[in-house]
């Protein structure tokens, strides 16, 4: 079995790019990628791997959407009270990492987490699909469940209690900011000799690297 995946991994043979290609904004760099991965019609674009840190130092990823770009940082939305949200909670840092296959490209992002504030969150809560909604209230996201039964029977219960009206974000469900101190993109080159930039933050401007491969 392991000696089969030795022969799997991909050419890579992506364009050149060096920090000469780069805006000095890595907001306005991640937007370029960003809309060239969304021009390419690539399926779940936003989708992401978030990487956290629980109390007793034990990394931990999972994939979410990301909803929200600016040069605050990159929003994503769940429960609070999830494990990931645990995880935020001892330690208020974490690493996101985009990779777009079909372009040989890789972003990564780390950084301090800090929570959208109430506002920004009830914006985005009222824009999603209602069975969303009712699903974001009824689920107590990363706990055990004693069957799918169990969990119909608690999103038929919300619907009861929501009635005709407009569901309303709970307290326990909202968004978290990545605010980036380092941010990389990776474009795929041939025989493994691939393209790094790396920014990081020093005060109020960004310092650019070529990182080897
Ligand atoms: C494509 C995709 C998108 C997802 N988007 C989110 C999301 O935006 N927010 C979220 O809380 N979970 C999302 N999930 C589910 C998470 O991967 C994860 O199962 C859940 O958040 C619980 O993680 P935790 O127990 O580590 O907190 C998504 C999963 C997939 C496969």
């Amino acid at each position: 079995m392991t000696k089969d995946l030795w022969r799997l991994g991909e050419q890579y043979a992506g364009t050149p790019f060096g920090p000469e290609d780069c805006d000095p904004d890595p907001f306005v760099q991640f937007r370029r990628w960003f809309d060239a991965a969304a021009a390419a019609q690539l399926p779940t674009v936003n989708a992401m791997t978030l990487a956290t840190v629980d109390r007793r130092g034990r990394p931990a990823a999972r994939i979410v959407l990301l909803k929200e770009v600016d040069e605050r940082g990159f929003v994503f939305f769940t429960n609070y009270d999830s494990r990931k949200g645990t995880d935020l909670a001892a330690h208020p840092f974490a690493a996101l990492v985009l990779f777009w296959e079909p372009l040989h490209r890789q972003i990564r992002v780390e950084g301090a987490i800090e929570k959208v504030d109430a506002a920004g969150s009830d914006a985005y809560f009222a824009s999603r699909p209602r069975g969303s909604q009712i699903g974001a209230i009824a689920s107590p996201q990363s706990r055990p469940i004693a069957s799918r039964a169990e969990l119909e029977q608690r999103v038929a219960e919300v619907e009861r209690a929501v009635g005709e009206g407009a569901p309303k974000r709970p307290d326990s469900w909202g968004g978290y900011r990545v605010v980036p101190d380092m941010l990389e993109l990776w474009q795929g080159r041939v025989s493994r000799l691939h393209d790094r930039v790396r920014y990081r933050r020093d005060g109020e401007r960004w310092i650019l690297d070529r990182l080897a491969p």
